[in-house]
């Protein structure tokens, strides 16, 4: 019988990359290894008569992807004095690096015309990867949210924050695509809030509980914990101990219509396989904040037993 072929994009010794491998080789498969940076570092690629070919593998006759990281197009900068610039060349590289990305997306999508399985397909890792939509979607769900408010208005802002402090509560805000640390609007924030007219952010009331991080693999439920770090932060990644890698995990039981939300969730934006993140209060309320494409799971995996790894592998094979 012909062996089921998978490929896996991203970079080659990322440790995540690494477990979805070997559970794919303890179960017979053939896996082919995609670097992400292939066309970055001028390997060869081909797409011909319908066969595509990186860095000398062919990869026809795929079962799926399992898409770890796309490389997105960057605008060349370097540092000058502490301060980022554009490079003077930058045009240039800035549209070559926009075709190279453009090109594995192309690829990835004939892939997925062809019947192959994309975990994830592209256009969900990267167009439905924005908080207003998928807070939305989530909205229509009937899914519990932190009140909510995006925009670049001041007036608006400062009325949100008012109504947030009259019930007693706090607000804060993140940009909409991600790449930036949760903060709180506090006084001295809202004394430069008139920069908000540069671009649009999300201003949400401040919920307080734990992180919850729910790993769903197709329709399997696969982890859902809560993340303990011994003195919690707003935003539990800029915590030094869950930095180092120290945070531990609780293992937490969702009522079945939070979970069957997180399901219907990562449907309508389009992910077989997501990481969510949510915030349980105190008083037994789940709370919405997002979906995450290709979540980081390894020291979940490691700490708890969590088969992630192992579901990711069995969603490939099909
Ligand atoms: N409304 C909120 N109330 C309290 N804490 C919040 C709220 N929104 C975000 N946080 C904290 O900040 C963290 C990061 O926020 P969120 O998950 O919404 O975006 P993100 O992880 O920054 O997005 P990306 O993964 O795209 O960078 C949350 O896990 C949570 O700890
Ligand atoms: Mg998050």
């Amino acid at each position: 019988m012909a062996q089921t072929r998978i490929a896996l994009l991203g970079p080659p010794n990322d440790a995540q990359l690494r477990a979805v491998a070997r559970e794919l080789e303890r179960r017979g498969a053939t896996v082919l290894v995609v670097p992400s940076d292939a066309l970055e570092a001028h390997r060869p690629v081909a797409l011909h008569h319908g066969r595509l070919e990186i860095d000398g593998q062919r990869l026809d006759d795929l079962k799926a992807v399992y898409v770890r990281s796309l490389p997105s197009p960057h605008p060349p900068l370097v540092e000058i004095g502490g301060e980022l610039v554009l490079r003077r060349d930058w045009f240039a590289g800035y549209m070559q690096a926009r075709e190279r990305s453009g090109f594995l997306m192309a690829a990835l999508l004939c892939q997925e015309a062809a019947g192959v399985r994309l975990v994830n397909p592209p256009q969900a890792g990267v167009a439905l990867q924005s908080k207003p939509l998928q807070l939305e979607l989530l909205r229509r769900l009937g899914a519990t949210l932190p009140r909510t408010l995006i925009s670049n208005d001041p007036e608006r802002i400062r009325a949100f924050h008012a109504a947030e402090v009259a019930r007693g509560g706090e607000v804060i805000f993140k940009p909409l695509l991600g790449g930036a640390i949760t903060r709180l609007l506090d006084g001295e924030v809202l004394e430069r809030l008139e920069a908000v007219r540069a671009a649009p952010v999300i201003f949400q009331q401040r919920i307080h509980g734990d992180d919850i991080r729910v790993v769903l693999v197709g329709d399997a439920l696969v982890s859902a914990v809560a993340i303990r770090t011994p003195q919690p932060h707003l935003d539990f990644r800029d915590d030094p101990i869950y930095r180092a890698g120290e945070a531990t995990y609780e293992p937490v039981h969702l009522p079945a219509a939070v979970a069957d939300q997180c399901r219907r969730a990562a449907s309508a934006c389009g992910l077989v396989f997501a990481g969510l993140d949510l915030k349980h209060t105190p008083c037994g309320k789940w709370l919405f904040l997002e979906l995450n494409s290709s979540p980081v799971y390894l020291d979940v995996e490691r700490k708890l037993a969590h088969p992630i790894s192992q579901a990711l592998a069995e969603l490939l094979m099909g």
